[in-house]
């Protein structure tokens, strides 16, 4: 059975560096027989996360849909930005909802995830990387040691998209077997 990877970036921002990320990670994922589901979390606006809105409203359908849908999958591969060395709002807003789905759903448990950052700066967005797979391992994710992190990403992709850099290339390559491989023993919780 081929592994199911849902693939997003934590950006929607025009020309997003991420999003140039998520897409060469989906593309060395589906050459290695991986079945692929990119999406765009612009396709799934949510609030602030609010507690009183919970109350009176329930979790936001976005939230349930996107819960669901991680739930379907059995590996996650998140390209994140760096904010102030963090976690970008988008994602932490969206984590955050998911994790107050019904209890029924369970769209971390057992769910392998490998991180991916890009920045035009030097570090490539590595700092805010530690932040996320902390928030992830918190909900029950279980986050790969390998990731892949883009520096200079204003200029790093070539025309066929993928990191021109051999270093990058090898990072991303590495990143997506490790996805692959421990996805098969995540599967067995899920
Ligand atoms: C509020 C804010 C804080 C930022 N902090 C960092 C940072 O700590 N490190 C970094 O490399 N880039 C930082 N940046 C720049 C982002 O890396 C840059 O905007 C990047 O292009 C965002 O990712 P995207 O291209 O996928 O949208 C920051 C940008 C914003 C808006």
């Amino acid at each position: 059975m081929h592994p199911r990877i849902l693939i997003f970036a934590g950006s929607v921002r025009a020309g997003s560096f991420n999003i140039s990320l998520a897409q060469a990670a989906r593309k060395t994922l589906a050459e290695s027989g991986a079945e692929t589901t990119m999406i765009s979390l612009g396709d799934y606006p949510l609030p602030i996360v609010d507690e009183d809105l919970k109350s009176q409203k329930g979790v936001p359908d976005n939230a349930v849909r996107l819960a669901r849908l991680l739930a379907g999958h059995d590996g996650l591969f998140i390209a994140s930005p760096e904010y102030n060395s963090s976690i970008p709002p988008l994602l932490k807003n969206t984590i955050d909802w998911v994790s107050l789905v019904p209890r029924d759903i369970k769209p971390f448990a057992g769910l392998t995830v490998a991180l991916g950052a890009a920045s035009n700066g030097a570090l490539g967005g590595i700092r805010g990387l530690y932040h996320l797979r902390s928030v992830l391992m918190n909900v029950g994710a279980l986050v790969i040691s390998e990731q892949v992190s883009i520096s200079r990403a204003a200029s790093a992709y070539g025309e066929d998209g993928m990191p021109t850099d051999e270093r990058q290339r090898t990072m991303l390559d590495r990143t997506c077997r490790s996805l692959l491989e421990l996805t098969a023993v995540g599967r067995a919780r899920r």
